[in-house]
């Protein structure tokens, strides 16, 4: 199933000759379950998609649907309430609030929403993240690959139809940086969550399930996985996947 798709999407700055074209005509497609790595040299566009696909920004032309949405039709109150609730969102920075704990901060975008918690799927999501015996600690007394694991476990703890991180690991040493990925990308297959990912790092890339490359504002590779190719594909073909989801046609998913 698809759950990300964009069409002819171009994001410019300015006009004449100081324009830049961020974006220039960006066809893209995700399927659900799929992790998916954007790469490219700095300036190429990565993070002007990533924004693009989260609603967080306007594009100069173009479409992007989300969950079968074309988000940009929504008026500006409407796509706020569909990005709280369908986009989880990871960055360089953890943008914790420093005065929650760290299951207020995981759970506070869900009650600002004014929704209820689903606790047993956040402590699935708190334990696989490593995070039980964090709970009730302040984010400034935790590590950094602790801290970001807390936004990850904010980003999903809304069952978001996308994840989206840019850089997620930029701040991070390489040996945590390589752990932080890991656990993202066992989160992903475990709750069969959409991920897009921006990295630098071609090691960290490897990780993903499809590498998109960008360049100029354009994809130079990697648009569009085929459907035979897709997580719930390859789990499918080779008996696997999680008893607890078996039947329930997507029971994470809200
Ligand atoms: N608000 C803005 N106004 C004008 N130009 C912008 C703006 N935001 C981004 N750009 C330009 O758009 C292009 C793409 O920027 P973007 O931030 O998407 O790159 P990036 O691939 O994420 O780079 P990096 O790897 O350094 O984070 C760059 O040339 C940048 O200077
Ligand atoms: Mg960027």
């Amino acid at each position: 199933m698809r759950v990300l798709k964009t069409t002819a999407l171009k994001k410019y700055y300015g006009s004449g000759h100081n324009q830049v074209k961020a974006l220039d005509g960006v066809d893209l497609e995700v399927e659900k379950g799929e992790f998916v790595a954007i790469v490219g040299t700095s300036g190429s566009g990565k993070s002007t998609l990533l924004h693009m696909l989260g609603g967080l920004d306007y594009p100069t032309s173009g479409k992007v649907e989300v969950d079968g949405r074309d988000i940009f039709s929504l008026k500006k109150d409407a796509l706020c309430i569909f990005r709280r609730r369908k986009i989880g969102f990871v960055f360089q920075s953890y943008n914790l609030v420093p005065v929650l704990i760290v299951y207020e901060n995981i759970v506070l975008p869900i009650q600002l929403d004014g929704g209820n918690p689903d606790e047993v799927y956040i402590q699935n999501v708190v334990k696989l993240l490593g995070l039980e015996e964090k709970l009730n600690n302040l984010p400034s007394q935790l590590s950094s690959g602790q801290q970001q694991r807390v936004a990850i476990a904010r980003a999903l703890a809304a069952k978001p139809a996308i994840l989206l991180a840019d850089e997620p690991t930029g701040n991070l040493d390489s040996a945590t940086s390589q752990d932080v990925l890991e656990l993202l990308k066992v989160s992903g297959e475990r709750f069969s969550q959409t991920i897009v990912m921006i990295t630098h790092n071609e090691e960290i890339a490897q990780l993903a399930d499809r590498i998109v490359r960008i360049e100029d504002g354009k994809i130079i590779s990697g648009t569009r996985r085929t459907p035979v190719q897709t997580l719930a594909a390859r789990k499918k073909s080779s008996g696997g996947g999680f008893p607890e989801q078996k039947g329930k046609g997507g029971a994470y998913y809200g």
